[in-house]
């Protein structure tokens, strides 16, 4: 099993380029189940989750190819509705076939997802409002099964929580819908701006992008498309960071800062000195303060940046909190970064921090994808040689992320 082997403190200078949103990505590829056109999608991130997808679609029958940076799916050789256990049991993305099967083949058969390091994280809301547009949906020995024999309908789903997944679930599954479906309290991520911009890209009929009313007018068929997802903005708020904690000039491009508004402007408050373009933020050396945050649906402070926040907190002047609202069980950072030498005290849902801590070198573990990046960062401030192990969770959401930060000038490897 391969590690990370990071020796710090090190100071990091230049510039790194941000990958396609691996979370934007997902939803995309499962969209893919809609349409028997061709669908060529740009500069796919190298990463587990992403290859994880692919190889569901091809299960599938969705036959893929590359050309250069675009990967091209023809998914008229579509041949099965289920989605196995084997590979959903590895990613939780996975139930977002469920309703592109549901919508283009009037049935799907998806093991359920199970459980996860960060929380219980049902997939209720999925099925209730899949439900209301006319679903049978039975649970059968760990598999969800679902048919709706005369085509989904389109109706009113008021989310009882802007879910992503739920949100971006629906959507799929009511482009072919029959009338006009609309999804209420959707969520209102970024990523699932693009997935309605991939869909109507195809034909589809979605409208209130980017608000939390999304309407869908069911079609018949969709066409065959060209498409390039957003920027990652959480690998984004990463490097932001490690740029912030290692008191160095780097400047972050390729993705777009709008969506990080909430994450820059608490930086901002704290001290940071952010020069904010179209495209890149350029990170310069700064003297942060202590702060408190609460995650919460976009637009609020994405929990997918909690972790890395935990570590920044570590090497401001002052003290911070921090609660998580979202998921019951993602502070699995906490104890690893005590590890290091950090001072945190956790209540519950929230954490304490007081802080500038100095951090030592000591091996840690990953634990979920977030954590792990926490850990990182904490490496990069901690004085000696870091071992970080079960680096796999890191690769399931960081393309490149040891030859990115060897090029800001980190001293950091993979060992085996
Ligand atoms: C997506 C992101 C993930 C991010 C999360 C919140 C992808 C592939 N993953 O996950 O990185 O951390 O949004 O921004 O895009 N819930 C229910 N019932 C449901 C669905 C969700 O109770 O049917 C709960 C979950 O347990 C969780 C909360 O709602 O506590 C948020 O989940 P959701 O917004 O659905 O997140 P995901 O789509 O799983």
């Amino acid at each position: 099993m391969q590690k990370l082997k990071v020796n710090g403190p090190v100071k990091l200078s230049g510039e790194v380029a941000i990958s396609r949103a691996k979370n934007a990505y997902l939803p995309i590829l499962a969209a893919v189940l809609l349409t028997d056109k061709e669908v060529r999608l740009k500069n796919l991130p190298d990463l587990r989750d992403i290859r994880t997808m692919l190889k569901l679609l091809e299960n599938l029958g969705v036959t893929i190819s590359k050309d250069g940076d675009t990967t091209i799916f023809d998914a008229s050789t579509l041949n099965s509705h289920e989605a196995t256990y084997d590979l959903v049991k590895t990613m939780r993305a996975s139930i977002f076939v469920l309703g592109p099967l549901l919508g283009r083949l009037n049935k799907a058969k998806v093991s359920l997802p199970g459980g996860c390091a960060i929380g219980t994280r049902p997939i209720d809301i999925h099925l209730s409002n899949l439900e209301k547009m006319g679903a049978k949906i039975d649970l059968n020995a760990g598999y969800v099964e679902a048919n709706s024999e005369t085509g989904l309908k389109g109706v009113k789903l008021p989310l009882t929580f802007p879910s992503v997944g739920a949100t971006e679930n629906l959507m799929m599954a009511a482009v072919y819908a029959e009338g006009t479906t609309v999804i209420e309290n959707a969520a209102m991520e970024p990523e699932i701006d693009d997935l309605a911009n991939f869909l109507n890209a195809m034909g589809a009929k979605i409208s209130g992008i980017g608000t939390s009313k999304i309407t869908i007018e069911g079609v018949k068929e969709l066409c065959s498309t060209d498409y390039e997802a957003i920027g990652d903005r959480i690998e984004a708020a990463t490097y932001v960071i490690a740029g912030l904690m290692t008191n160095s000039s780097i400047k972050v491009t390729n993705f777009n800062p709008e969506h990080l508004e909430f994450v820059l402007d608490k930086l901002k408050e704290m001290g940071a000195q952010l020069e904010i373009g179209k495209d890149f933020v350029q990170v310069s050396p700064s003297k942060l303060k202590g702060a408190k945050i609460e995650t919460a649906p976009y637009p609020g402070f994405p929990t997918d940046v909690q972790a890395q926040m935990v570590a920044l907190f570590t090497q401001v002047d002052g003290n911070s909190f921090v609660k998580e609202n979202i998921f019951e069980n993602r502070f699995m950072h906490v104890p690893e970064l005590m590890r290091l030498g950090a001072q945190i005290t956790q209540e519950g849902k929230a954490v304490f921090i007081e802080a500038p801590q100095q951090l030592k070198a000591a091996p840690v573990m990953c634990t979920d994808l977030r954590a792990s990046a926490a850990l990182v960062l904490a490496a990069l401030c901690a004085e000696g040689e870091t071992i970080i192990d079960r680096i796999y969770h890191l690769e399931r959401g960081y393309e490149n992320l040891t030859m990115k930060l060897q090029a800001l000038g980190a001293t950091i490897e993979k060992i085996d």
